[in-house]
């Protein structure tokens, strides 16, 4: 019997060369100049006001949880099926997490079943795009905003899809991905956090990311020595990891388009398997009407 693997790390011919350059430019730790390409690419591809890559999609979540600035007790709103790191971010915080179904069309949380889950102390929407299909983010930031509450996208499955023109992670106050091995665009382990917000969340973001201390300020020349300036952890991935990523991102058009390609071999292999009303129906349908 044939084994079909459940994902190969996508690797890119540039991949191995770029890891040998960041060895040999003697800059292997976070934020050199692969790290800043690939910052700068999903900036302006997905039109972004800031992405910092992080050591994953997880504490990519962890971070966005740090700048909703969640208190013990607040609540968050989530899907009922999603990866468990969704709500462990929240979880570490204090956070009571309270769980809303999904929709058996596209696994994504049921918008029609927010509004009832919010109370007081409800302080952040937490959607997850399922598979990069997005959720109803109308709807979503529309009750958001009535209710005053925060919306980060765990968007880790959902890196180059798009809602209504607008790349998912753009869309709530934070976004999160992740370039896990078996993500369509990967650096073994790691991922990025896209801020929506402002200046000042871009600089508490940073921060977080190095360690609590405002170093990402004096490699731009902005202070002359750098300190130790609030809470934070180790979430800045190596420039080896971001090397790998950045010969994918290069050519992410190219991998996408191969992606769909073999998707569409799946599906119409399998389309006459079903029996209608099926997730991957509903979605198909959408996609390709
Ligand atoms: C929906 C979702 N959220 C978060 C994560 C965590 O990403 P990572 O494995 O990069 O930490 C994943 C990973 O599969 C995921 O699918």
């Amino acid at each position: 019997m044939k084994k079909i693997d459940f994902n190969v790390p996508c690797c890119t011919n540039n991949g191995l060369l770029y890891i040998e350059q960041a060895i040999k430019n003697h800059k292997i730790c976070g934020d050199g100049v692969f790290t800043k390409k690939c910052n700068e690419w999903m900036e302006k591809k997905f039109n972004a006001k800031k992405v910092l890559l992080t050591t994953s999609g997880t504490s990519a979540l962890e971070v966005a949880a740090l700048l909703c600035d969640v208190k013990p007790g607040d609540e968050v709103i989530m899907p009922s099926y999603t990866f468990c790191s969704t709500a462990d971010a929240f979880v570490q915080r204090g956070c009571k997490i309270v769980f809303v179904d999904i929709r058996p069309d596209t696994m994504n949380i049921d918008e029609n079943l927010i509004e009832k889950a919010i109370t007081s102390k409800t302080k952040v929407i937490c959607v997850v795009h399922y598979a990069g299909v997005s959720c109803d983010m109308d709807t979503i930031m529309d009750i958001a905003h009535r209710h005053n509450l925060k919306v980060v996208e765990d968007a880790a499955q959902g890196v180059m899809s798009c809602y209504k023109g607008r790349a998912l992670g753009t869309i709530g106050d934070y976004g999160c991905y992740s370039f896990h091995e078996t993500k369509n665009y990967s650096m073994g382990e790691g991922g990025a956090i896209v801020i929506n917000t402002n200046i000042d969340d871009i600089e508490k973001a940073e921060i977080i990311r190095e360690k609590g201390t405002n170093r990402s300020k004096f490699w731009r020349g902005q202070i002359d020595k750098y300190t130790w300036v609030d809470y934070g952890s180790s979430y800045l991935p190596s420039e080896l990891n971001a090397a790998y990523l950045w010969a994918q991102l290069e050519v992410a058009d190219d991998i996408n388009n191969a992606r769909l390609k073999i998707w569409n071999i799946y599906y119409r292999g399998l389309s006459g398997l079903m029996r209608g009303g099926g997730r991957t129906t509903e979605y198909s349908k959408r996609l390709y009407s």
